[in-house]
């Protein structure tokens, strides 16, 4: 190796040392200072859970029309409507809760025992279980989102 070489790779070596550095402590600062990154949700991962999950009840649609929906006592509500019927917009937040069971929905059953079991569950005391459960309901809400009509921004 020449001289020449064995320079550059040196440096090659200490950027990379560097690059390390920075990002560890980028990693650092975030977890530190508690800071919680909003994760970005994919409408496309929340309409598989929307077929699995919701479906049955809120119909193909999400207007209402599961094959539920005659047997139960309170007419599931018509999705496609939230902005619609919020003034235009779209209510994330309210329909998180929704959900997980934060906020009590006729036909969800109870918080306790929610129709889907424990896969949305909110729990209090788990970050991290907690992380993943906000990912998968914040993807189903990410997808109500994208068949309002008329149309919402994202
Ligand atoms: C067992 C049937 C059933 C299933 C399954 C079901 N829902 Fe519902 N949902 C209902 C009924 C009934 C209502 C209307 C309750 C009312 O009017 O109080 C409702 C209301 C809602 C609302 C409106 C709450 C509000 O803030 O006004 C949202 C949002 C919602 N459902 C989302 C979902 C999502 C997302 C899923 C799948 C994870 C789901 N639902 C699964 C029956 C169901």
């Amino acid at each position: 190796m020449s001289e020449k070489q064995r320079v550059s790779t040196r440096r090659g070596t200490l950027l990379a040392v560097a690059l390390l550095a920075v990002a560890l402590l980028a990693a650092g600062w975030s977890v530190a200072s508690g800071e919680e990154s909003e994760p970005v949700y994919s409408a496309f991962n929340g309409k598989a859970s929307y077929k699995i999950y919701c479906m049955n009840c809120h119909g193909v649609s999400g207007k209402g029309d599961g094959y539920l929906a005659d047997s139960l006592k309170v007419k599931p509500t018509d999705l496609t409507a939230m902005a619609a019927k919020n003034g235009g917009e779209f209510p994330f937040d309210r329909a998180m809760r929704s959900v997980d069971g934060r906020e009590q929905v006729r036909g969800h059953g109870m918080r306790e025992m929610p129709v889907w079991g424990d896969a949305f569950l909110w729990p209090e005391d788990n970050p991290e279980r907690r992380a993943e459960v906000k990912q998968k309901i914040g993807d189903l809400i990410e997808y109500l989102r994208s068949i309002q009509e008329p149309p919402v921004a994202p």
